[in-house]
């Protein structure tokens, strides 16, 4: 008995001096004491060849050795990580949660393009895309603009230097006349995308901002089916209390062409500033794809009709949102921009 004690005072003193800088090192203190073969084992072994009335007090003993190794074994693993300073010593708690990590939001031209592409879809209308550095003939020439036509003057344009044919688009119009051309029909498409004019920034107007197009061509498409889709847009977009009404309009690459203004959503149609007091604001152009496109394109206007419109997202989403400056739009004020979810 008197030598088992001294047995486990030694192995006790044996691992109080154990010193490991590796996990390694950990795992063959673990091994050597802990393992099934281990030395704490080995004592444990000893219990039997106790006498019975010192039974008790010797399993404690045992028990608190027991626990000794497997303390210092833990302190062992704490302190040691493969060589690198140990995680205890560079006073840094690794349970702590972490900061959480700032989510961003969708920006609102964002959240409104892809409501409106989402209502566009499922009437059937497929998304197309194209350049926002165009050419002459995609941007105006084969809309039924030719060089000189007064009606270029309606949309200022950015010009590129090196290449007097090369500009910045002024409407997504352009990406109509590349599917146009693909001579792929029927023709159902929405064209989202940024457009570029050269405008004085104001509240009402900067020099880029986004548009959705769209152009359905097929045999014997109606002024009546342009004014179902657009209907079944502002219905979906703004709810069924929104009046609308056609407007008799001019627009080189439509013929007839019509604007389409709804009441207004801030006064509800009362009058007010935003809707210069008149209870209407205009949302888009639209009209009957003029017969010169489709020949321009190559496409029988003997045999095909179509219709096209056109308008601006920040315009739709100032609306929604009553939003009064198109400039918060591009000023990335997180303070704006944090307060849009995507419930539109
Ligand atoms: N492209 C025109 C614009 O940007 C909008 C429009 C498109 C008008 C289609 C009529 C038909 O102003």
């Amino acid at each position: 008995m008197e030598q088992l004690l001294q047995k486990i005072e030694a192995y006790k003193k044996e691992m109080a001096g154990f010193v490991a800088q590796k996990s390694e090192e950990a795992e063959t203190f673990r091994i050597k004491y802990l393992g099934t073969k281990g030395l704490v084992k080995e004592v444990m072994g000893e219990m039997k060849n106790v006498a019975n009335d010192k039974k008790r007090e010797f399993g404690q003993i045992l028990n608190e050795f027991k626990l000794f190794a497997e303390a210092k074994y833990e302190e062992l693993k704490a302190t040691t990580d493969n060589g690198q300073p140990a995680a205890a010593d560079t006073g840094i708690d690794l349970s702590l949660p972490a900061d959480p990590l700032p989510l961003g939001s969708r920006h609102p031209i964002s959240l409104v393009r892809n409501r409106m592409v989402s209502i566009f879809q499922r009437l059937g209308f497929a998304v197309a895309e194209g350049p926002e550095i165009e050419d002459d003939w995609h941007n105006f020439t084969a809309l039924n603009l030719p060089e000189n036509h007064p009606a270029r003057d309606m949309q200022d344009t950015f010009y590129i230097s090196q290449n007097p044919d090369w500009l910045l688009r002024t409407h997504t119009s352009s990406v109509q006349v590349r599917e146009m051309e693909k001579g792929k029909l029927p023709i159902r498409i929405i064209c989202p995308g940024r457009v570029y004019r050269n405008e004085t920034i104001s509240a009402r107007a900067h020099c880029f901002f986004h548009q959705v197009e769209g152009l359905y061509i097929a045999e014997e498409v109606s002024f009546a089916d342009l004014k179902q889709t657009l209907y079944f847009f502002v219905k979906e977009m703004f709810g069924d209390d929104v009046k609308v009404r056609f407007r008799p309009s001019y627009f080189p690459f439509t013929e007839p062409s019509a604007e389409m203004d709804i009441s207004c959503l801030i006064c509800g149609g009362k009058g007010c500033n935003v809707c210069k007091h008149t209870g209407w604001v205009e949302i888009l152009g639209c009209g009957m794809v003029h017969p010169n496109l489709l020949e321009n394109c190559g496409i029988d206007s003997t045999k095909y009709t179509g219709f096209a419109f056109g308008m601006g997202v920040e315009r739709i989403t100032m609306l929604k949102y009553q939003i009064k400056d198109l400039r918060l739009f591009s000023e990335n004020d997180v303070r704006f921009l944090k307060q849009f979810t995507s419930a539109v």
